[in-house]
C-alpha cells in the first residue's frame, strides 16, 4: 500500500481553489493520472463540513468544466468528491493548526504520509504560514515528503522576495519549495524548449547573427474589475513581467542543458537572468513605457490619483555572446484588443536582394511566431512569388503549425494540472528557484521605479479594446521597428 497522499489547500474557500485547483485535480483523476490514494484537504476559516465543502465546490467546478467545453458527468464528480475533505482552522491564531493535526492523526495513521501544501492565501500571510507550518513540525518528513507550493506574487520587490525566501528557508529546504508560475505549466511555453532543442533546423539561426530582435507579448482583453485591491498595489510590471514574461524570455534565450533536470534547467535560466543588465534609474526611464486603460480610475477600489500601469512595454538586452545587440521587446496589458500571447522572432533581412521592390515598399523579412494562446501554434513567415503577374512580385505568406489541430484527440490541459502533478512527483523543473525569483525582481525593480516613483509621468491613457498606448509604438519606432499588431 502506498503511503497516504494529501494535497492540503490553505485558503480553500477562495476562487483559485474552486476555479483552478480542484478542477485540475478532478481532471487528473478522470484521466487516471492522479494517484488513487491522493486526497484533498481544504483548510479555511469558514465552518464547512466535508459535505458542505463539496457542495460549495460542485457548481463552480462544473461551471469551469463546461465553460472550457468539457463534458460534465455527475457520477465522476461524486466519485472524486468523496476524496475531498475539509478542516476549519484559523492558522493565523495560536494553536490554529490543531484541527489539521487532528485530521492527519485520524487519516494518516501512525506512520504518517506524503503531503503537498498549497498556499492559496493572501500573500501577506506566506511568511507567517510558512513559519507556523514549520514550528508545528508540518515540515518533518515522517512517512513521506512535505512540499509547499507558493502562489505568486512571491514578494513585492527584491528585498521582500529575499526576506520571504530567508523566512521560508528557516524551516524548509529549497527542494521542498515549489514557487509557482502558471505560465510554465502551459504546453506551448514548454514547447519552446522542444522546438529549439529537439530540432536541428532552428537552433543554428537562434542568435545575433540571424535574429534582429524578439518581441514577447501577453495581451489580455479582461480589465481589472474587482481585483483592484491586489492589482492597484501591483500593476502590470509586477503582475506579468516579473514572473510570466521574464520566465518566457529565459526559455527563448537559454542554452541547451546537458540533460532535462530541474537543476540543469534552472541553472540555464538563471544564467540568462544574470546576463540581463540591471538598469540604472536613467536607463530604466528610457527602457520602459506605461499605459493605463480609460476607465481604470472608475474601477471599484481604485484611488482617483492612481498611476498604476495596466500596460507596459519594456526593452531589455542580454549581455552575452548569443544575444549581442539583440533587443527583447516585452509588452503586456489589460483591456486590449485581443487575448493573445506570443513570441515573435524577427530575423535579419537577406544581405542582398536581387528582386526589385515597388517604389516605397520594404521587404518584410522572415519572422517566426510561437503562439502561446489562443490558437496555439507556430508560424514561419517568408516571402513567396506571386503567381501569374508580370515580372517578379513578392508577397509574405505563413507556413503554419496548429497545435490543437495536430493533436485533435488531446485537448490542451490547464496549466495547473501539469504543475500539481509535477509537485506531487517531486519534479521542480517548472517551478522557480529562490535565486531566479530574486534576480527577476532585481531586473524589474528599477523599471517599476521608473513608472511608479512620485516623479514618474502619469501613464498614457489608451482606449479599451485598442492596441495599447501610443508611447509603446514610439519605444520601437525610436529603434526603427514596429510591434506585431495584437489580434
Ligand atoms: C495572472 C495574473 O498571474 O495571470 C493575472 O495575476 C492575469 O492578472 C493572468 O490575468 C493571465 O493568465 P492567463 O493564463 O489567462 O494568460
Amino acid at each position: 500500500m502506498p503511503a497516504p497522499l494529501t494535497v492540503v489547500i490553505f485558503g480553500a474557500s477562495g476562487d483559485l481553489t474552486s476555479r483552478k485547483l480542484v478542477p485540475a485535480l478532478f481532471n487528473l483523476a478522470i484521466k487516471g493520472r492522479l494517484p488513487e490514494e491522493a486526497r484533498v484537504l481544504g483548510v479555511a476559516r469558514t465552518d464547512y463540513t466535508d459535505a458542505a465543502f463539496r457542495d460549495h465546490l460542485k457548481p463552480k467546478v462544473r461551471e469551469t468544466f463546461t465553460s472550457a467545453g468539457e463534458t460534465w458527468h455527475d457520477e465522476d464528480w461524486t466519485k472524486f468528491a468523496a476524496r475531498i475533505h475539509y478542516a476549519a482552522a484559523d492558522v493565523t491564531k495560536p494553536g490554529g493548526m490543531a484541527p489539521i493535526q487532528k485530521w492527519f492523526d485520524a487519516n494518516e495513521g501512525k506512520d504518517g504520509g506524503r503531503r503537498l501544501y498549497y498556499l492559496s492565501v493572501a500573500p501577506e500571510l506566506y511568511p507567517q504560514l510558512g513559519t507556523t507550518l514549520g514550528e508545528a513540525e508540518f515540515n518533518k518528513e515522517t512517512g513521506g515528503f512535505r512540499r509547499i507550493i507558493i502562489e505568486k506574487p512571491f514578494g513585492h520587490d527584491r528585498a521582500t522576495a529575499k526576506e520571504l525566501n530567508d523566512v521560508l528557508h528557516k524551516h524548509w529546504r529549497e527542494d521542498q519549495l515549489y514557487r509557482i508560475d502558471h505560465y510554465l505549466g502551459k504546453e506551448t511555453v514548454q514547447n519552446i524548449l522542444i522546438f529549439r532543442f529537439a530540432n536541428t533546423l532552428f537552433e543554428p539561426l537562434w542568435n545575433y547573427q540571424y535574429i534582429d530582435h524578439v518581441q514577447i507579448t501577453a495581451a489580455e482583453t479582461v480589465t481589472v474589475g474587482r481585483r483592484a485591491g491586489y492589482y492597484d498595489t501591483s500593476g502590470v510590471l509586477r503582475d506579468m513581467f516579473q514572473s510570466h514574461i521574464l520566465q518566457v524570455m529565459t526559455l527563448v534565450a537559454m542554452e541547451n542543458p546537458h540533460r532535462y533536470t530541474a537543476d540543469n534547467l534552472r541553472n540555464e535560466k538563471m544564467k540568462v537572468l544574470d546576463s540581463i543588465p540591471v538598469l540604472s534609474g536613467a536607463e530604466a526611464k528610457k527602457a520602459v513605457v506605461a499605459g493605463q486603460y480609460e476607465g481604470y480610475l472608475r474601477e471599484p477600489n481604485v484611488p482617483q490619483t492612481s498611476k498604476t500601469p495596466t500596460y507596459a512595454a519594456v526593452k531589455l538586452n542580454i549581455a552575452n555572446g548569443r544575444w549581442k545587440n539583440v533587443p527583447f521587446y516585452l509588452r503586456s496589458g489589460k483591456g486590449l484588443k485581443a487575448r493573445y500571447s506570443e513570441i515573435m522572432i524577427q530575423f535579419h533581412c537577406p544581405p542582398h536582394l536581387m528582386f526589385p521592390l515597388p517604389k516605397g515598399e520594404v521587404l518584410q523579412c522572415n519572422r517566426m511566431t510561437l503562439v502561446i494562446q489562443p490558437n496555439e501554434g507556430i508560424k514561419l513567415n517568408f516571402q513567396t512569388k506571386v503567381p501569374d503577374v508580370d515580372g517578379v512580385r513578392l508577397q509574405p505568406r505563413d507556413l503554419a503549425f496548429d497545435y490543437k489541430g495536430a493533436y485533435s484527440e488531446k485537448p490542451m490541459p490547464e496549466a495547473y494540472e501539469r504543475l500539481l502533478l509535477d509537485a506531487i512527483q517531486g519534479d521542480a523543473s517548472l517551478f522557480m528557484r529562490a535565486d531566479e525569483i530574486e534576480r527577476a525582481w532585481e531586473i524589474m525593480d528599477p523599471l517599476i521605479a521608473a513608472v511608479s516613483d512620485p516623479s514618474a509621468p502619469t501613464p498614457d491613457e489608451y482606449p479599451i479594446g485598442s492596441q495599447g498606448p501610443e508611447c509603446a509604438a514610439k519605444l520601437l519606432a525610436d529603434d526603427g521597428r514596429k510591434w506585431q499588431p495584437i489580434g
